[in-house]
This record gives C-alpha cells, structure tokens and sequence, in this order.
C-alpha cells in the first residue's frame, strides 16, 4: 500500500464532512457537533492553531483524515496520559477512514503506521512518542493502533466510558523513518506530499 498524505483544504471540506457524518464514524467523535458549519470552524486549515489536518490518499485515492498535534496543547484530553508517565514531548493522534465498505481490511492500520513515520516523526524532531486513547468498546480503533506497532499504556475512564491509552515510541520507528527521508528528501511544509510506501503494517503487538 503506498500511502500520501497532504494537508486539509478548504477544497477538502466537503469530503471531511461526509465522512465526520457517517454513522460509523460521528458514534466515536465524543458529541461532537458535526454540522456544516462545525466542520467548517473546527477544521478551518486556516485556523492557525497547533493541530496539523491531514487527508491520507492510497494509491492516488482520498481515503481518510488524520490529525497530530503536541499532546501538552490538549491538556484536557492529555492529562491523564502524563500520569501514565507519556513524554510531556508526545504528539496525539485521530483518525478515520471515509468509506466504511473498504473498513476491517487493514487499511486503518497501514495508514496509522505509515502517518508515524511519515508525518508525526518524519517531520517533527521535537516529538518523542505518538498516543491515542480510543474508546475501549471502538475495538477497531484500538486494534487498529496495535497493528501499527503501539502498545497498551493504560486505561483511562472518560465520561463516556473507558478508553485504552496506546503509545508507539520514536525509536520502534526509526528504521522506517530513515527510510522515508531518503526517498522524500525534497519534501517541504509546502512542497511535495510524504509518500509512504507500506507493505505490512508494522510490527504487531498484542494488546495487553
Ligand atoms: C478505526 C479505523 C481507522 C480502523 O481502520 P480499519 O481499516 O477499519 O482497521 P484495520 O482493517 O486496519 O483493522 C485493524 C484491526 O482492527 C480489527 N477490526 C477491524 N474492524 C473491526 C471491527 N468492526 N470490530 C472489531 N475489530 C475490528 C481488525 O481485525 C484488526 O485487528 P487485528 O490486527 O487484531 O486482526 C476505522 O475503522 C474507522 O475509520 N472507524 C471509524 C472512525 C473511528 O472510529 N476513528 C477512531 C476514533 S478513536
């Protein structure tokens, strides 16, 4: 699978909005109000703040959105994680995949691993570990997160029901990371898209 991915437009909104609005994915998004005009405000590319919205394509096709951002600037989601001992330096993460007919067959972990490498470590010296914390009952989520090579942390009970903290540390992907530098040795903030060429998702861990 070779993954690109590129930074959310506005051209991209649109898309964005029909995936935050199918059932399988606005169950996960926490009440999040998922409106036009939400998705507009909250995931304005313009928006200036220190999350990064990124639109993940394979093989040419657009195929879902992931965003990292520096776990201290999200203190009421991170918070927890620090009391598990997570680097006060991590990056979070969110994800989906649009389609739900092309869920369950290995892309979600596959395009998780391939952003790490690509995007969170890849272009982020300053980030030491990436981390999720997926609902406990969103197994696809949290087994999507082994796949890629994170490990459980920890449980974290949230209002809405207990979540799994995974973690995935810079050094598990380091080879991969020294991989994708040489290939896209050009690429800028502004240049070309990281290309990610992933054949396996990863080291696979299980879940404890
Ligand atoms: C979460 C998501 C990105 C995972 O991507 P995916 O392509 O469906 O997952 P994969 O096919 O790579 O599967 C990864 C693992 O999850 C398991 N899995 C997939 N769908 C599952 C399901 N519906 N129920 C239970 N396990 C499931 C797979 O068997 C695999 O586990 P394994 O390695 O132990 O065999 C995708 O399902 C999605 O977009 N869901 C809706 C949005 C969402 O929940 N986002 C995350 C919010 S925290």
């Amino acid at each position: 699978m070779t993954f690109t991915f590129r930074p959310l437009e506005d051209a991209d909104l649109p898309m964005l909005h029909g995936w935050l609005n199918e059932p399988g994915v606005v169950r996960w998004w926490e009440g999040d109000d998922v409106s036009w005009e939400a998705v507009v405000r909250d995931y304005d590319p313009a928006s200036g703040d220190s999350t990064e919205h990124w639109i993940a394509s394979l093989d040419g096709t657009d195929v879902g959105w992931i965003q990292c951002y520096p776990a201290v600037d999200e203190p009421e989601e991170t918070e927890p994680w620090f009391a598990f001992g997570i680097d006060q330096t991590a990056a979070g993460i969110d994800y989906l995949v649009g389609d739900p007919d092309v869920r369950g067959r290995g892309i979600g972990s596959a395009m998780i691993r391939a952003f790490v490498t690509d995007i969170v470590f890849g272009r982020h010296p300053e980030w030491t570990q990436a981390c999720a914390g997926p609902y406990l009952a969103n197994e696809a989520s949290w087994r999507a997160l082994a796949r890629g090579g994170f490990r459980f942390v920890g449980m974290i009970d949230d209002d809405d029901g207990p979540c799994r903290l995974m973690a995935i540390d810079r050094g598990v992907v380091v080879g991969d990371q020294a991989q994708v530098r040489t290939r896209s040795s050009t690429a800028s903030a502004s240049g070309p898209s990281p290309t990610s060429d992933v054949s396996d998702a990863g080291t696979r861990r299980e879940a404890t």
